[in-house]
């Protein structure tokens, strides 16, 4: 019997209506439209507006256009797992709340908090039950409302930031497409640089909380930047490496996207030109674990069944990592 891979067989993206360009966020702190783009390659983002929506609100309307696309009954989806830090709630996750507005009412699933390396960790979780024959149907989303954690008097964050959600849906491929190999990393102790202060149980929620503001996103750049550089680059050259992938083999490479000079770095010591790099970061922003599906959801139509594809991502925690996937079709 030929070996069960996990293969990618659809993806589909939301992003709110509302742009927040860099000049109007130059009206809100100080900052210049030309320092963003410079520093970070961040033109616009999206962020969703509106009382009482979350994260599962652009994750749904993207599940329900990749079922409507594939011809594919709710009832069918085995597993949903969301990866977010901007959950609908603590709990329940928002993997329990889509499930129940899309009708997946035949589906289990749960939240997977990684950052801005969610949806690696979760596609990669995902992954192991299609390999083990134990789900036909798998989910997985990256969704982040990035705008209900965000100081917009903080000009360290808010420019980078913004909200979206993208899907992709995996199922068995015994053609040895999909996802082929993959590295995770965590080291905990990257924590103090990129993280949310109260609001957990070691802080719960108190009006000091609000008063100090530490239920927003705090980060400290710098340190940030140099571990993504070092760190997003180096898990790519691993994973082609061990995989005796040379630069001309790889037909794309699919970045997380925090800051276009850590994306430049990773192109970089893969030996990529910049037509192989996917970019969407100067119309979204940083959506944290929606990038990468994101990324997929708009170069879609130029991806071909076979093609060598390099998905990397560095995040908060730190999290970060590498998977290589043969794409499965063509659309
Ligand atoms: O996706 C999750 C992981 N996150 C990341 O990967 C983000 C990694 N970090 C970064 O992308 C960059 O560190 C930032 C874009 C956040 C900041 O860029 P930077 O080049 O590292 O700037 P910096 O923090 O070193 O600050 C340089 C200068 C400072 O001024 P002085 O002290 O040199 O006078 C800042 O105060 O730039 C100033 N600055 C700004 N100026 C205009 C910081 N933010 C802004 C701003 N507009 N928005």
């Amino acid at each position: 019997m030929s070996k069960i891979t996990a293969a990618i067989t659809a993806v589909e993206g939301f992003v709110p209506d509302y742009v927040l360009t860099n000049e109007k966020l130059e009206q809100m702190v100080t900052t210049t439209s030309e320092w963003i783009e410079t520093r970070t390659g961040i033109k616009e983002r999206r962020i969703l507006k509106g009382e009482g929506l979350g994260a599962s609100d652009m994750a749904i309307p993207a599940i329900q256009k990749l079922l409507e696309k594939k011809g594919i009954s709710p009832l069918e989806i085995d597993m949903i797992i969301v990866g977010t830090v901007t959950p609908d709630y603590a709990f329940p996750s928002t993997s329990n709340v889509i499930c129940d507005k899309v009708g997946a009412t035949n589906a289990w699933g749960f939240d997977l908090a990684a950052a801005c390396s969610g949806f690696l960790f979760a596609l990669v979780t995902g992954s192991q039950f299609i390999e083990t024959g134990r789900c036909k149907k798998v989910l997985v989303v990256g969704a982040d409302k990035m705008s209900s954690i965000m100081d917009y008097t903080d000009r360290a964050t808010c420019i980078i930031f913004g909200d979206g959600a993208g899907v992709v849906l995996l199922e068995p491929n015994t053609e040895g497409l999909g996802i082929i190999d993959s590295i995770l990393k965590v080291d905990g102790s990257g924590r103090k640089y990129l993280h949310q202060k109260a609001g957990g149980s070691v802080k719960p929620a108190s009006h000091e909380t609000v008063d100090a503001k530490e239920h927003f996103v705090f980060q400290d750049g710098q340190p940030v930047f140099k571990r993504a550089v070092v760190g997003m680059a180096e898990v790519s050259a691993d994973i082609a490496e061990r995989n005796h992938l040379k630069s001309e083999d790889i037909a794309w490479l699919a970045p997380h996207q925090a800051n276009k000079r850590i994306i430049d770095a990773t192109a970089e010591r893969l030996g990529l030109a910049p037509e192989k790099v996917m970019l969407n970061i100067q119309k979204y922003g940083n959506t944290t674990a929606a990038t990468i599906p994101l990324c997929l959801w708009d170069y879609e139509k130029q991806l071909k069944k076979g093609d060598n594809i390099i998905l990397a991502t560095f995040g908060a925690g730190f999290t970060w990592g590498a998977v290589y996937l043969k794409w499965a079709y063509n659309s």
